[in-house]
């Protein structure tokens, strides 16, 4: 049995005031629960309230993004070192909205989920096509690309702590979420590129999140099937009652 991961991303949203407030209305609707892991990612800059909210909690806290190098000239970036230093033990790497609107490819995702395997960090490392590619009967052939790219030159071992989040692009921020059906159709694509690259005891451990549009109504539906290991949510999880609520689906 793989345990559900249910992780928030936040994205451009909120201010550590913000942050503390979300926390402080969170906490009292998913006190004592172990079923799921829950992992909250918000901006950098609300790093260090989340993580003294989160304190002895059962709530984990991740970042967005993380730099392949050390340190360096790289205006704008944050190093796996730093965000270990916090006390961070997560972090989104490859989300499409990276790769739309900031220049990240296959190789850039490579090189961030090295870094963050090599560090210690648990990667959700994210995958899904774009309507038109969908459209075209093209979505196996681009998730088992960006496995096969994000994956390369990345032993099981060191994979050991990796999650995967299927977030199909037509369906982040438009309230069309993929059926459960379709979600796991994807999520299974994925285990078999995984089982390929990393064997199959590896793959049949692998965490397969969904994301796009997951709310409190459907988030019972799709944590039904046996493919999905967890959900990863941006617009409902901004606010403490319905994240709570999709945690508790
Ligand atoms: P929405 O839940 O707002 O569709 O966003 C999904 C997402 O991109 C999570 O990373």
């Amino acid at each position: 049995m793989r345990k559900k991961l249910i992780a928030a991303n936040w994205k451009m949203y909120k201010t550590p005031d913000e942050t503390r407030a979300f926390f402080r209305d969170f906490f009292p609707l998913v006190v004592g629960h172990e079923r799921d892991e829950i992992v909250v990612c918000p901006p950098y800059i609300d790093l260090a309230a989340a993580l003294e909210a989160a304190r002895g909690s059962n709530i984990s806290i991740g970042a967005q993004n993380v730099h392949w190098k050390p340190e360096g000239a790289f205006t704008g970036e944050i190093s796996a070192n730093m965000l270990l230093s916090l006390g961070i033990t997560h972090v989104i790497v490859g989300h499409s909205e990276r790769r739309q609107y900031f220049g990240e490819t296959d190789d850039t995702v490579n090189l961030r989920l090295k870094a963050a395997l090599e560090s210690g960090l648990i990667p959700i490392c994210c995958v899904g096509e774009v309507l038109e590619e969908r459209e075209a009967g093209l979505t196996d052939d681009v998730l088992r690309r960006q496995c096969v790219r994000a994956f390369h030159a990345i032993s099981s071992k060191k994979a050991a702590k990796l999650v995967v989040a299927y977030e199909p692009v037509w369906a982040i921020g438009t309230g069309k979420t993929a059926t459960p059906e379709l979600a796991a159709e994807a999520h299974a694509v994925i285990r078999r590129a995984a089982a390929e690259i990393f064997g199959e005891p590896f793959a049949s451990q692998l965490r397969i999140l969904y994301g796009g549009s997951v709310k409190p109504e459907n988030a019972s539906a799709l944590m039904a099937q046996e493919e999905i290991d967890g959900a990863l949510v941006g617009g409902a999880s901004l606010e403490a009652k319905s994240f709570a609520a999709i945690v508790k689906y």
